[in-house]
């Protein structure tokens, strides 16, 4: 799904959210556990302001695991409560419930002393498009209520969906926008597919991949395509070269098809052929 976000586009989708906030208790901000900064808002903390919050990284299945247990790491040392789930299994999404009962502890300890009842939690699911809060809302809700691909500004009326007896979800997500203005952060979005390849040049996406592999996962790529040794050396352009020939992407007169190239490489990315790949690291 594209979006395209024009200041008018933001701000309304920034006032849906605010507005939501009043119906709820905490937040679960959803991001992708590949690349859990470049797939956050720029103004979240600002918009979601003193509510509680859980940090969840999405997708955990795709992400490399020693990365994203850094990941949680840093958040609690950043004080953010964070986790990792996976929406498609449903793998992790119990401790959802579990850590915001702790994160609400106070409140509902409050609420007790008065001698109210504390009722089930109240929450929202915010984050850019395509980190999977359609996924995680139908998971949670136990059937199919939220559209994958839900859109931006397209009202309906807002209903809880019960969890459980402890969680009730508003049954639309907060969507936002991603960090774009950022040229890293856009190649990052590109390479784990969250935006369309249309909006940028798949030739610089592909590049931006083999580099960050080139440094990361150079074993990796030694073995997926067969290089014999993979250096500082080696040109961008031998490398592509070389996938190339091996992969059949020529054009009509026999020279490598970088076009095609880069899409059979950005496949391998996007489909784990590569192994599981982490585009931010909390240390860089
Ligand atoms: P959104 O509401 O935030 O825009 O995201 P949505 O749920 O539509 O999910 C975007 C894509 O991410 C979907 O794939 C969805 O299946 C996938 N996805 C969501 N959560 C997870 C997860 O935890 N792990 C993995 N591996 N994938 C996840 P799609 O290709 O757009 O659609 P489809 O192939 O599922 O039909």
């Amino acid at each position: 799904m594209t979006i395209q976000w024009f200041p008018g586009h933001m701000a309304k989708a920034r006032r849906q959210v605010v507005e939501k906030l009043k119906l709820i208790d905490i937040v679960y901000e959803l991001v992708d556990a590949r690349i859990p900064q470049s797939s956050r808002n720029p103004m979240i903390d600002d918009i979601i302001a003193n509510k509680k919050r859980i940090l969840i990284l999405n997708k955990k299945d795709m992400a490399d695991e020693s990365i994203t247990k850094e990941w949680i790491q840093y958040y609690k040392e950043q004080g953010i409560a964070s986790i990792a789930i996976d929406s498609q299994t449903g793998s992790g999404l119990k401790q959802i419930v579990q850590l915001s009962k702790e994160l609400l502890e106070k409140e509902r300890e409050k609420m007790k002393a008065k001698g109210v009842k504390p009722r089930a939690i109240r929450a929202l699911i915010v984050g850019i498009p395509n980190v999977g809060k359609s996924t995680l809302i139908n998971r949670l809700a136990g059937r199919n209520i939220a559209k994958t691909g839900d859109r931006p500004g397209i009202t309906k009326q807002q209903s809880w969906i019960k969890t459980g007896k402890e969680l009730e979800l508003l049954d639309t997500p907060g969507i936002l926008w991603p960090k774009f203005e950022d040229e890293e952060v856009g190649l990052k979005l590109a390479a784990t597919g969250a935006i369309k390849d249309e909006i940028l040049n798949l030739q610089d996406v592909a590049a931006y991949a083999m580099r960050y592999l080139i440094k990361h996962y150079p074993d990796r790529l030694m073995d997926r395509y067969q290089i014999d040794n993979l250096s500082n050396e080696n040109e961008i352009v031998d490398l592509f070269d070389h996938i190339g020939k091996k992969r059949g992407c020529l054009s009509a007169g026999g020279l490598i098809d970088y076009d095609k190239t880069a899409e059979v490489f950005i496949r391998d990315v996007r489909t784990l052929k590569l192994g599981k790949i982490s585009f931010d690291r909390p240390n860089e």
